[in-house]
C-alpha cells in the first residue's frame, strides 16, 4: 500500500477531541458525563435563523456564489456596520466557518516554510491549519498569572525572523478568556507596521466580553492593508454546525487571494446563508445575541464562585469568550482528565480539556486544564462539586505513585 503524506500523517489530532473515546466508553457504562471540554454551546439556535433555513426559497440546494450570496454578504456588512466597522461588499467573503477563514488567511499570507507568531496557549486547531499550509507556528508565551495578556514588545520582537509573515491571535481568547486592551492592540499594530507583518485576528468571540472592551483589528486605519479579520456565527448564534464564517480585509490583493481559495472549494453552505439573512433581518437580532452573552456572564460568575471553593485550583476570571484555563493541584492534568473518565467512582463525572495541547512550547500546560462554560448554571455547580471530589481522589493516586 502506498504511504500517506507526511503532512497528513503528522497532522495533530485535536487534544480536545482525543479523549472523547474514553468519554464514550464511560457513557456506555451508564455514566453521565458533564462535558466542559468542548466549546459546543447548549443554548438553542435563535428561531429567526432556523426559520430562515426552514423557509429557504429553493427547490434545488444549489451552490451559492463562492464568496457567499449577495444578501448574506450584505447581512454581514450590516452586522459590522452596527459595530462601527464599514466594509465594502468586496472586502468580505462568507466562509465555511471561522476554521476555513483561518486556513484561507494562512494560505493567503504565507508560503510553505514561513512563520506565524501566535500567543500561546492557543486554539489547538491552529496547529492543524498551519500543518496543512506548511507554516510554522512560533509561540509568544503568555502566563496565567498575568491573565494571559501579551508580554512586552521586545519579547515579541525577539521572535521575529525574516520568515515571519503574520501574528495570528484569537481575541477574545480561546482558551485564555483574555480580551486585549487598546494598548495591547496598538502594540501589535506598531509591531506589524515596523516589521512588515499581517495581523490576523480571530474574533469569533467578539461579542463575548465581560470585562474591558473588545477592540477589533479592523478599527486601525494605519493597518488597512495588513489587517485580516476571521469571524464566525458558530458561537454567537449558537450555530456551530451551520458552518458560516467570514474572512474580511481591506487589502484588495488579500481579498483576491481569499476569493481564489474560495473558488477552489466552490461554495459556503446555501441553506445556512438563508438562516443568516433571516436572522439579520429580524429587528431583535442584537438583543438575541446580547441575551445569550448575558447567560454566559451568569455562568461565568457561578463558575468562578464554585471554582473558588476548590482547594488548590488557580485561575484568573476570564474577561471574555467562554473558557477558563485552570492551574490544577496535580502534576499531570491529562492523567487527571483520564482518571475522571475511567476510574472516578459514582454515576456522574466531568470532562475537561487537558492544558498541554494548547501550548506549542514543550512541557507547558502540564498542570493546566481548560473549562468551557457551555452548560447551564445547575450543571456547572454539580460539575464543580465532582471536580473537587475528583481532585482529592487523584491527588491520592499521584501521592501513591510518588511513593
Ligand atoms: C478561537 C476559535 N477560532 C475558530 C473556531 C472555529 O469556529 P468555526 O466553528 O466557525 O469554524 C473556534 C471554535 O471553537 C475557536 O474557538
Amino acid at each position: 500500500m502506498p504511504n500517506i503524506s507526511a503532512r497528513a500523517a503528522q497532522a495533530p489530532a485535536s487534544p480536545i477531541r482525543r479523549l472523547v473515546p474514553l468519554a464514550d466508553e464511560a457513557k456506555r457504562r451508564g455514566k453521565k458525563v458533564y462535558h466542559l471540554n468542548i466549546g459546543q454551546p447548549d443554548i438553542p439556535t435563535p428561531e429567526p435563523f432556523l426559520r430562515g433555513i426552514r423557509g429557504a426559497p429553493v427547490e434545488v440546494i444549489a451552490y451559492s456564489p463562492s464568496p457567499g450570496m449577495r444578501e448574506a454578504v450584505e447581512a454581514m456588512r450590516a452586522y459590522y456596520a452596527e459595530w462601527g466597522i464599514d466594509l465594502s461588499p468586496d472586502e468580505l467573503i462568507i466562509t465555511q466557518g471561522g476554521s476555513e477563514a483561518v486556513l484561507f488567511a494562512l494560505n493567503v499570507v504565507c508560503d510553505p516554510g514561513d512563520e506565524v507568531l501566535v500567543p500561546e496557549p492557543f486554539y489547538p486547531n491552529y496547529n492543524g491549519f498551519a500543518r496543512l499550509a506548511e507554516v510554522e507556528i512560533v509561540p509568544i508565551t503568555t502566563h496565567r498569572r498575568e491573565g494571559f495578556h501579551l508580554p512586552p514588545r521586545e519579547e515579541i520582537e525577539r521572535l521575529i525572523t525574516p520568515r515571519t509573515r503574520a501574528i495570528l491571535f484569537s481575541n477574545p481568547g480561546n482558551p485564555t478568556g483574555v480580551v486585549y486592551t487598546e494598548a495591547e492592540m496598538e502594540m501589535l499594530v506598531e509591531i506589524a507596521l515596523e516589521h512588515d507583518l499581517f495581523l490576523v485576528a480571530d474574533e469569533v468571540y467578539r461579542e463575548f466580553v465581560y470585562q474591558g472592551r473588545h477592540v477589533s483589528v479592523l478599527s486601525f486605519p494605519e493597518i488597512r492593508d495588513r489587517a485580516i479579520l476571521v469571524d464566525s456565527i458558530s458561537k454567537r448564534l449558537s450555530a456551530c454546525g451551520a458552518r458560516i464564517g467570514v474572512f474580511a480585509s481591506r487589502n484588495p490583493q488579500v481579498m483576491d487571494g481569499a476569493r481564489r481559495c474560495a473558488m477552489a472549494r466552490l461554495s459556503p453552505p446555501t441553506l445556512e446563508q438563508y438562516g443568516l439573512i433571516a436572522f439579520m433581518a429580524d429587528p431583535r437580532h442584537r438583543e438575541i445575541v446580547a441575551e445569550m452573552v448575558d447567560e454566559y456572564r451568569r455562568r461565568r460568575a457561578v463558575l468562578c464562585r464554585e471554582l473558588g471553593k476548590i482547594p488548590g485550583i488557580v485561575f484568573r476570571e476570564p474577561e471574555g469568550a467562554f473558557y477558563v484555563m485552570l492551574g490544577l493541584p496535580v502534576e499531570d492534568a491529562e492523567g487527571f482528565v483520564k482518571f475522571m473518565l475511567t476510574d472516578f467512582p459514582g454515576e456522574e463525572t466531568v470532562m475537561l480539556a487537558p492544558g498541554q495541547g494548547f501550548y506549542r512550547t514543550p512541557g507547558l500546560g502540564r498542570d493546566e486544564a481548560r473549562i468551557a462554560y457551555v452548560l447551564n448554571v445547575d450543571d456547572l455547580v454539580r460539575a464543580c462539586s465532582l471536580l473537587r471530589e475528583g481532585l482529592e481522589l487523584y491527588q491520592e493516586v499521584e501521592e501513591r505513585v510518588r511513593g
